[in-house]
């Protein structure tokens, strides 16, 4: 892909893109200590540029004790020097731009690490002009004996965590060592969006904002109405038998979107974008993209995580997804990501349904984000927790094994070591991550290491890998798979088996038609193409071969094949 590659169209380009998720820690690491770095990552650009991704978002690489790999920092304007320098930084984000690609950053702005020197001056006491940069409250009872609320944090039990020192208790959405910022306080929502405008002034083109439904809390504190439900779902993010009325998803946090849209707004050439890590059902969802469009502009949608890869259900959240977020709405397709179990677990490790569903997400409407190593199809990587480098692994430690795999199903990952062993790079000593001198990773290598690599997967025109990018290709030179509309439409084939819809873009110059079929089952089944223009009109691409054929009245799909089939010339 060069700049001159990518076709302009009415959308803006954060809804025409493709987005690649890199795990800095384990994309490629050239210091050779075992952990993947910036200068790593640099190295490896030019592999995202071939495969055709356009947009890179990195996970947080700024300067952190590490206790949750970055999602714990302790200076929002400095890099961990395990990850590089600032030099490397702004090379990283200039090289990204050289090759025509957008660069996504990682902003955690619910929290800071315990270590952040905000947090090590709010807990010194109780007069400390940074105590109310953190939420502080009495407890129930003294000393320690009952936490200010019942509300539970996001993993489950009490997010209050009681400081003897001031004899008071502080909250924290996700760990201990994570304590939430209060943005009640003036001075704080001053100190993050001035933290969001250095990142956008650097040459972010979007912000990724963790676990942004937790932002603001009610002020009451009064206690969450108690539920049934143990697990938390997507559409019920509360579980552990509460819901999480006043802690999550309120509405001041809504119109913080909109506050936030406002800053991104300022920087417009080129115009940035904002995605929302959110958890709640679409229509809820929905709210944080602002009455009039103008909140998020993006928002991850993770029921798709939980979604059987079975034509009825992807059909059902595709046509959900839909309605909840129609034009000029924009909805997301995500099935991994560094918290969840890897996507190959979902499809029965079959390569084939890979295949599949890199044609789904590259041709459905909306923004399709891409987790390292998914594109080569790899496995879910069994490690012991005992030895888990992953918090989370630990505080779910307790947790009978056997139940471990049931999770997974459910799109829950316990010990998210699991989901980010080192990118498999070649056969060759340490999969080609770390240098050959490097005596050990920081993670395991994946044990398909040897046979399941980037050089294996680009030599071989049937790999997974060759699939996402031949439908890479295909929807950047559409302007119907890349910008135009969604309808949904009756397969002629059977509907359990075969999914079917429409693009259709159209402008002032002209109108260009995609149809899509997916055969989601073992077996062939035949297409009844007659609605189509005869003759060389209708082309038929594959995600199984790159040639396009001509399509004829009669199809045949082979097992788990995506025909894509342009009406006229794609552009
Ligand atoms: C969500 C992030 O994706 C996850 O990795 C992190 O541990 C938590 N938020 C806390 O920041």
């Amino acid at each position: 892909m060069s700049k001159h590659d990518v076709l302009q169209s009415d959308l803006p380009w954060w809804k025409r893109t493709t987005v690649y998720q890199i795990y800095p820690r384990s994309f490629a690491d050239k210091s050779g200590d075992g952990i993947g770095d910036l200068p790593g990552i640099i190295d490896r650009l030019d592999y995202v540029q071939w495969l055709g991704l356009e947009t890179i978002w990195l996970s947080p690489f700024f300067e952190s004790p590490q206790v949750d790999f970055g999602y714990d920092i302790s200076n929002h304007y400095e890099i961990a020097p395990e990850y590089g320098t600032l030099d490397d930084c702004r090379r990283l984000i200039d090289e990204i731009h050289a090759r025509g690609m957008k660069v996504v950053l990682d902003m955690v702005l619910n929290h800071t690490s315990d270590q952040h020197p905000w947090f090590v001056e709010s807990r010194s006491s109780r007069n400390s002009p940074y105590r109310d940069f953190y939420i502080w409250r009495d407890g129930k009872k003294p000393y320690g004996g009952a936490p200010p609320n019942n509300w539970r944090s996001m993993l489950g039990g009490s997010g209050w965590h009681y400081d003897e020192q001031t004899d008071q208790w502080y909250w924290a959405s996700f760990l201990p060592f994570q304590p939430d910022l209060n943005y009640r306080n003036p001075k704080v929502k001053r100190a993050l969006l001035d933290v969001v405008r250095h990142w956008l002034r650097e040459g972010a083109d979007g912000l990724r904002l963790d676990i942004f439904n937790a932002i603001y809390k009610d002020a009451s504190f009064a206690d969450n109405p108690r539920s049934l439900r143990a697990i938390p779902s997507e559409d019920n993010p509360g579980g552990f038998f509460q819901r999480a009325l006043h802690n999550q998803n309120h509405p001041d946090t809504f119109a913080f979107a909109r506050e936030l849209r406002a800053a991104v707004d300022e920087f417009d050439d080129p115009p940035r974008f904002l995605v929302g890590e959110v958890f709640g059902s679409p229509d809820l969802l929905r709210e944080y993209c602002g009455p009039s469009g103008d909140g998020l502009h993006l928002v991850f949608l993770f029921k798709s995580l939980r979604t059987p890869f079975r034509a009825e259900a992807v059909r059902g959240l595709v046509s959900e997804l839909e309605s909840a977020f129609p034009e000029p709405l924009h909805p997301t397709y995500v099935f991994g990501n560094h918290d969840r179990p890897r996507q190959m677990e979902r499809l029965g490790n079959d390569p084939a349904r890979a295949r599949l569903l890199a044609a789904f997400q590259m041709t459905v409407r909306g923004v399709p984000f891409v987790y390292y190593g998914d594109e080569l199809g790899l496995s879910h990587h069994d490690m012991p927790r005992e030895k888990a480098s992953d918090p989370v692994a630990h505080r779910f430690r307790f947790l009978p094994k056997l139940l471990l795999p049931r999770l997974r199903k459910h799109g829950i990952l316990t010990n998210r070591d699991e989901c980010r062993s080192p990118m498999p790079w070649h056969a060759g000593p340490n999969a080609g991550f770390a240098p050959p001198t490097a005596s050990s990773t920081w993670l395991p290598l994946h044990p398909q290491s040897a046979i399941m690599n980037v050089a294996a997967q680009k030599a071989d025109s049937t790999s997974v890998l060759a699939a996402y990018r031949r439908m890479l290709r295909l929807r950047r030179r559409s302007l119907a798979l890349s910008s135009g509309g969604l309808e949904l439409f009756e397969p002629p084939a059977d509907p359990k088996k075969v999914m079917a819809y429409r693009r259709v873009y159209q402008d002032a110059d002209r109108t260009e038609t995609a149809e899509v079929f997916l055969n989601f089952s073992r077996r062939s089944v035949s297409l009844d193409l007659r609605h189509l223009p005869s003759g060389k009109q209708s082309r038929l691409f594959s995600n199984l071969h790159d040639e396009p054929v001509v399509a004829r009245a009669k199809h045949v799909l082979r097992p788990w094949e995506a025909a894509v089939v342009f009406c006229g010339e794609p552009a």
